[in-house]
């Protein structure tokens, strides 16, 4: 064998061997913990024909603003880009102005001013030990991408906001810590934060927690893939024009070959 050989050999080898170990640490992963179910539910933007429903996204807006944003960030989402589930300028310009942003004024001292449409959401804590100071050392992550972040996100996201239950007698639920049905492993550093009327909703909509598990979820949806809309219509144009090149091609195939079919 030479040298040349013995490497590529050997290389292979390493190759199948890795993949030997990927293949049994992924199911190992996979039977640590028990997988949980969630609800599957019927969410506008699923599917390839999928849009996002710009009121229930609003509604959702909402509820990110008045309960989730005490604890979470969004740091990814500008002000501005609310522009695309509906507002006008003016209502951006208000809502940004409602934060107040760090910056250097001209004797070089740190100063605040109104957040402007082109910064980013405010995030509640200074920093991410702040933010775990404040929440028993658990960290509350941040939500610009937590839908695409987490598998089935959307329906995981649902079942977790509204997954509170009283804990079985025989588990002990220890201070700073909640239990909910569907979290992994069952205890959460994230007090339930959804109750009835827990925000009052501008367009008549039943706060209840499931219909604002629903609403922040769709808002958080389009957070994590704004573009998701645009990315389908182009993917369908792409497909429709595929089709149409498929009948021209076809056809075209047809009238070359029939003079020699024809013979
Ligand atoms: C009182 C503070 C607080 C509020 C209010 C709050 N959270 Fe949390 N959240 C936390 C903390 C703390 C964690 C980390 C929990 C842990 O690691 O055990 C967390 C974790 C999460 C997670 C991650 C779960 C995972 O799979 O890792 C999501 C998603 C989440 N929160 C969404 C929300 C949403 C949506 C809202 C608003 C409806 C909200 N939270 C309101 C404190 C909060």
């Amino acid at each position: 064998m030479t040298i040349a050989s013995s490497i590529f050999f050997n290389n292979n080898i390493l190759k199948v061997f890795l993949s030997l170990v990927i293949i049994s640490l992924s199911n190992l992963s996979f039977a640590a913990g028990e997988k949980i179910i969630y609800p599957q539910l019927n969410w506008t933007f699923s599917g390839i024909l999928g849009t996002f429903d710009r009121a229930s996204q609003q509604r959702g807006l909402q509820v990110y603003k008045e309960v989730c944003s005490g604890c979470h960030g969004m740091r990814l989402l500008a002000y501005r880009n609310l522009k695309s589930i509906g507002y006008n300028d003016d209502e951006i310009k208000a809502f940004a102005a409602e934060n107040s942003v760090n910056t250097i004024n001209d004797d070089g001292e740190v100063v605040e001013r109104p957040a402007r449409p082109s910064d980013k959401f405010v995030s509640p804590y200074p920093n991410d030990k702040a933010a775990r100071a404040a929440n028993g050392g658990a960290y509350p992550p941040d939500l610009s991408l937590i839908v695409k972040a987490r598998p089935d996100g959307a329906n995981y996201l649902h079942a977790l906001l509204t997954g509170y239950v009283d804990a079985p007698a025989e588990i002990n639920v220890p201070d700073g810590m909640y239990y909910n049905k569907y979290y992994s492993g069952n205890l959460i550093g994230m007090p339930q934060p959804l109750y009835d009327d827990g925000v009052e909703y501008a367009d008549g909509t039943k706060a209840t927690p499931d219909q604002m598990a629903k609403d922040v979820t769709a808002f958080l949806a389009w957070a994590s893939e704004p573009e998701m809309e645009d990315r389908k219509r182009l993917g369908i144009s792409v497909m429709l024009f595929l089709l149409l090149l498929t009948a021209l091609s076809y056809f075209a195939m047809k009238q070359i070959w029939a003079p020699i079919k024809n013979q």
